[in-house]
């Protein structure tokens, strides 16, 4: 099996990155999943149902969260009614959605996916690294190919996260930071590893936003309105390649595609 991860999509630039360039993406790879992080989809910050629609429509076959989950209010109250949008796995019990799910490919191949959300610099909740060894042990009674989304800061809780799954799921792909890592390996017992798959939007900008506005805040320590940037659209992500039979990653590989009729 063959999965495109998308990392965090940006505003309406992200948008009509993953229009524009998924269809062609998922050609070249011989994609069979595609999962993008949706947590920045609506303006930059959050979601909503109709951002979210976009993204199914433009051949996102699952969604995944983050930090930004609940920023947008008519996404809460939606959350419950998807079985492809995750929420981070690690959130308190009893809030709105799932955090890990068993997507069915149409050819009937199965793969688990689970979004997990980083303690280092961020709100805090409960254990990402119990949590995420619970549900990917589950998650591989039902299919052996498992992806992990972990939604984090720190590069050192990343790389952690790493190693503790190696071999308890097919890959751990770090999202959040916006910027794509280029230390993309299969991890020695056969977990796929990367520690951001980067961003999906205006690249001339500030992880998204229009960098005049973010410099100023820099310099002057004001509080200010962030403003999705547009200049030079495109899509970070990494394609990784599973065994069916086994779960183990046989490969990842970044791709970083721009948007070129645009900005
Ligand atoms: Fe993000
Ligand atoms: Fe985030």
């Amino acid at each position: 099996m063959r999965i495109l991860f998308i990392g965090d999509v940006v505003g309406r630039p992200g948008r009509r990155c993953v229009r524009e360039l998924v269809p062609g993406l998922r050609a070249r790879h011989g994609v069979d999943l595609v999962i993008a992080n949706g947590e920045n989809a609506a303006g930059g910050l959050g979601a909503t149902p109709e951002t979210l629609a976009e993204l199914f429509r433009g051949g996102v076959h699952l969604i995944t969260l983050g930090n930004h989950t609940w920023r947008k209010k008519q996404l809460a109250p939606a959350l419950d009614m998807y079985d492809n949008v995750l929420r981070p796995a690690n959130y308190p019990q009893g809030v709105p959605g799932r955090g890990s799910q068993v997507y069915v490919l149409p050819d009937g191949r199965k793969a688990g996916v689970i979004n997990l959300l980083g303690r280092v610099y961020m709100e805090p909740v409960a254990c990402p690294f119990e949590v995420g060894l619970r549900e990917a042990t589950r998650m591989r009674e039902m299919t052996p190919v498992v992806i992990v989304d972990f939604h984090a800061e720190a590069t050192s809780e990343k790389v952690a996260m790493g190693w503790h799954l190696d071999g308890a799921c097919t890959a751990v792909i770090g999202t959040h930071t916006h910027v794509q890592t280029a230390d993309e390996r299969v991890l020695p017992r056969g977990t796929a590893y990367i520690t951001d798959a980067g961003m999906t939007g205006p690249m001339d900008s500030v992880i998204g936003m229009e960098r005049d506005i973010i410099i100023r805040k820099f310099l002057t320590g004001m509080p200010s309105e962030f403003k999705v940037a547009e200049d030079r659209p495109g899509l970070c992500g990494v394609v990784v390649e599973a065994d069916d039979r086994t779960g183990a990653a046989l490969s990842i590989e970044r791709v970083c595609a721009l948007d070129e009729g645009r900005g």
